[in-house]
């Protein structure tokens, strides 16, 4: 679910930034989100909690008082893009300093939590170390920093986070769009052995039926159509319910279904272990729950899965997309691989690559193992050569590139729904996503932004369709 395209970073950007037109407001916020959905929901939040301080948030770096870096500790590289752009933001403050100009810099997310106060060692410029479960906090943590010391907020109390977390206004919410995440659940006790989210994330924990309809239906009300929810693990989501039971995302996802205004769900990510009966069937009976599912496998051989501490062989994995697709037949599946995991022979690569000929994904993301400190997977012996791991990755990457082109050509000439979600790049058009999140291009009228319209695929290419409206 991580590891943002380049068209969703720039979205993730935009939405982390909007421009508030608020005159009043004497300083400006810079977000910059890295990473997976779960931190676009929460530089939202972020800038929620600071707008009630008097910030205003800003797409210009130069502008800023205060530059929030959410960032990602999902592999090496993404550690790494934090401290380059820290390198940047030291020469600016510099620049700004001579102009008698104060800009103060706060690191949040998953390296804040990792690193801690190692960051500011690393990076004198940072002002603020702050991990994701205290950004209900923000305001007060920038106050302690602002008096010249430097602050680092790395505890872990999840369920106190989602209770103070600022709620955005009509206005916020409208700015940002038609579509809408709502995290549902955070942090992970899977502890898959390559994998460091339980460790910057926490333990599980589920929001409750209560916090998330109600969040839902304040999101609908201000003109949210697509709802997408969120969780590292988020069809293990079990919340209490008013009723005093425990739900699933099942029957979750029934009672969002109702909300008046909503036309699409969806959620992400999910584990295949956590796939249960009632939420495919929620996949057979409800139109709003759209035909997409995200359910990473990492790899196709049991050796590896085992070493990965998946907990499922690949024939579990067949087994549950024979009874999804039996539940719902145009299911388009996708997915996440991880390739030269330590130990991972030529055979245990084939049987990856044999899986996914077998499954057929509609979009995927793929990657070559990092080994990440703290993990059991960094102590294994038997780590692969660089040059195994990335001619793996070209191959696995050319054959997922190859499903998802042939998915996207075998659209043309149907007739599907599309949501127009933003207006298009051309004068005249607006781009919306299908059932099936491709991105689709139509000429259309600037009134059907939000709408939901059926449309005759022209086109396709690898990453998108193109449509006319009928
Ligand atoms: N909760 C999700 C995954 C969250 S992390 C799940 O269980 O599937 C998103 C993706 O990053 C993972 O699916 C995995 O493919 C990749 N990833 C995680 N740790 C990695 C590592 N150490 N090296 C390479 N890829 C990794
Ligand atoms: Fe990481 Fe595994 Fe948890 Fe997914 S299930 S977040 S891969 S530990
Ligand atoms: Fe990255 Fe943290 Fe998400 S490590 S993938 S930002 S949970």
């Amino acid at each position: 679910m991580e590891n943002l395209n380049q068209e969703q970073a720039a979205v993730a950007q935009a939405q982390t930034s909007e421009n508030a037109e608020n005159k009043k407001a004497s300083r400006k916020v810079f977000v910059k989100t890295y990473g997976c959905q779960m931190n676009v929901y929460d530089s939202d939040r972020m800038t929620d909690a600071l707008s009630n301080d008097g910030y205003e948030s800003t797409d210009t770096l130069e502008d800023a008082d205060l530059v929030i870096l959410n960032t990602c500790h999902i592999r090496e590289k993404a550690a790494e893009k934090v401290y380059s752009e820290l390198g940047r933001i030291r020469k600016l403050k510099e620049e700004k300093a001579k102009d008698g100009k104060d800009m103060m810099v706060s690191v949040a997310g998953c390296v804040a939590q990792a690193e801690g106060g190692e960051i500011s060692r690393r990076a004198p410029v940072v002002d603020l170390v702050v991990g994701p479960q205290s950004y209900h906090r923000l305001p007060e943590l920038l106050k302690q920093a602002k008096e010249g010391q430097k602050v680092v907020e790395t505890e872990f109390d999840i369920e106190d986070k989602f209770k103070h977390l600022a709620t955005p206004s009509k206005e916020a919410v409208r700015k940002r769009g038609v579509t809408s995440f709502l995290t549902v659940q955070e942090g992970c006790d899977k502890f898959c052995t390559f994998c460091v989210v339980p460790y910057t994330r926490g333990a599980e924990v589920s929001r409750s039926v209560e916090q998330i309809v109600g969040e839902a239906k304040q999101l609908a009300a201000a003109g949210v159509r697509e709802l997408t929810l969120l969780g590292q693990n988020v069809n293990g989501w079990h919340g209490a319910g008013a009723d005093g039971r425990e739900w699933g995302l099942g029957e979750l996802l029934f009672e969002l279904a109702k909300i008046d205004g909503l036309t699409r769900l969806r959620y992400t990510t999910s584990h295949p272990r956590d796939m249960d009966d009632a939420l495919i069937a929620a996949h057979r009976d409800l139109d709003i729950l759209m035909p997409y599912l995200h359910l990473p496998v990492q790899s196709g051989s049991d050796a590896i899965l085992k070493a990965m501490n998946r907990k499922h062989t690949r024939d579990d994995y067949f087994r549950l997309i024979d009874r999804i697709r039996e539940a719902r037949s145009d299911i388009a599946m996708s997915g996440d691989f991880i390739v030269g995991f330590p130990g991972e022979t030529d055979q245990d690569f084939r049987d990856t690559m044999d899986l996914v000929e077998r499954v057929g994904y509609a979009s995927a993301f793929s990657f070559k193992y990092s080994p990440r400190p703290g993990t059991p997977g960094a102590l294994l012996e038997e780590q692969i050569e660089e040059n195994v791991k990335s001619d793996r990755l070209a191959e696995l990457q050319a054959l997922l590139a190859h499903q998802q082109q042939a998915f996207n050509a075998s659209l043309v000439n149907q007739r599907i729904e599309v949501l127009f979600e933003k207006m298009g790049r051309r004068e005249g058009q607006l781009a919306g996503r299908s059932p099936w999140l491709q991105p689709v291009h139509v000429n259309a009228p600037a009134e059907l932004y939000g709408e939901m319209a059926t449309v005759e695929i022209v086109g396709s290419s690898a990453n998108s369709l193109e449509g006319r409206l009928i």
